[in-house]
């Protein structure tokens, strides 16, 4: 689809707040960077936070004004959008996205939005292989149906931040890393600078035409390079080790729930996407992210460093 970004910038007038939702998020918070680099564009910001806690300071601490909110309230939501044109929305990987999107949307055709960028994945489709891949293209479609302009930013690539999620407590327990991807060659990019395009197309709705942006990773890595990467950052040697589909799905699930977040739709999804990614489905990477941010994207050394003590024992 095209021409449909050709909303005038007078959506953006500066005195009105610019929604953002998933500031506070514990994956990859791409929110948290999609408010900071709309503040220092020179946005005005209001988080949608569930919790007044302190991750919600912080983002408060960035210069953002907070709305206390959850999807799940639509009078919350009705509050959070009021006298807002233009918004940020994201939906962590698990079940009730196209609930969360038709409330949303509802509450945005009765106070006035008129642009939604939505956070959104490669496997979007409505006979994706994964049930968050189908259930992300349903949310993509009541935008649409909606009448809102905007972008669907879809990630062809995984999360640097998954490392963190996924992978660095076995890292600094057992100083191993365990899934089902194999050797396959995956693409990565970081959130935070997925958060930065999101801005980006926030900030100036014509910089793409296309309703759907797919956005591959900044760089190829296959696991067993990610841990030999790893290892030569923390300076001690880090292993890969394969598992079956169905094996790691159930240690995603067991590690969820010791966590305390549950999180069954995101170990179907992981498990899906390795089983696909198994079978040699390329992954591209692009220069999209230099090209429309005008920053260059964070490498893979540059961010494990950056995190070094998640994947350092006490
Ligand atoms: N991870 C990957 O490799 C990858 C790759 C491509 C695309 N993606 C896409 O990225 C998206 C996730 O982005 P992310 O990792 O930046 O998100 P995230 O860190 O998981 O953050 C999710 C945010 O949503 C908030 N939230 C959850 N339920 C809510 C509710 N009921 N009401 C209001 N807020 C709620 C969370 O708040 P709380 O903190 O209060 O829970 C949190 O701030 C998904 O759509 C996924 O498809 C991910």
């Amino acid at each position: 689809m095209t021409g449909s970004n050709a909303e005038t910038p007078d959506i953006l007038g500066r005195a009105k707040p610019i929604l953002v939702t998933g500031t506070t998020g514990r994956h990859g918070g791409s929110g948290r960077a999609v408010a900071q680099s709309l503040i220092a564009k020179g946005f005005r910001v209001r988080a949608l936070v569930r919790k007044m806690d302190e991750r919600a300071e912080a983002v408060a601490a960035d210069g953002a004004e907070l709305a206390l909110g959850d999807y799940a309230d639509y009078a919350s939501l009705l509050r959070a959008l009021d006298g807002v044109s233009s918004a940020y929305f994201c939906y962590p990987v698990g079940a009730g996205i196209a609930e969360a999107a038709g409330l949303f949307a509802t509450a945005g055709k009765e106070t006035g939005l008129r642009q939604i960028v939505d956070l959104s994945l490669r496997s979007t489709a409505p006979d994706s292989a994964t049930p968050q891949g189908r259930a992300q293209w349903v949310a993509e479609k009541i935008f649409e149906w909606a009448g809102f302009s905007g972008t669907h930013l879809r990630i062809a690539a995984f999360f640097m931040e998954n490392l963190l999620k996924n992978d660095a407590a076995s890292v600094r327990d057992s100083g191993q890393i365990a899934n089902a991807f194999g050797d396959a060659a995956l693409s990565w990019v970081s959130a935070v600078d997925v958060g930065r395009l999101a801005a980006a197309l926030i900030a100036n709705p014509s910089l793409v035409d296309e309703r759907v942006l797919v956005a591959p990773g900044t760089v190829h890595l296959t696991y067993p390079q990610i841990a030999a990467e790893i290892s030569d950052v923390l300076g001690r040697r880090i292993g890969y080790v394969e598992l079956s589909t169905d094996d790691w799905r159930q240690a995603l699930i067991r590690e969820a729930e010791a966590r305390g977040e549950p999180n069954i739709r995101g170990a179907d999804h992981l498990a899906a996407q390795a089983k696909a990614l198994r079978a040699r489905i390329p992954m591209p990477v692009s220069d999209v992210w230099e090209r429309l941010t005008g920053a260059a994207p964070t490498s893979l050394r540059t961010f494990v460093d950056a995190h070094r003590a998640d994947f350092t024992p006490l």
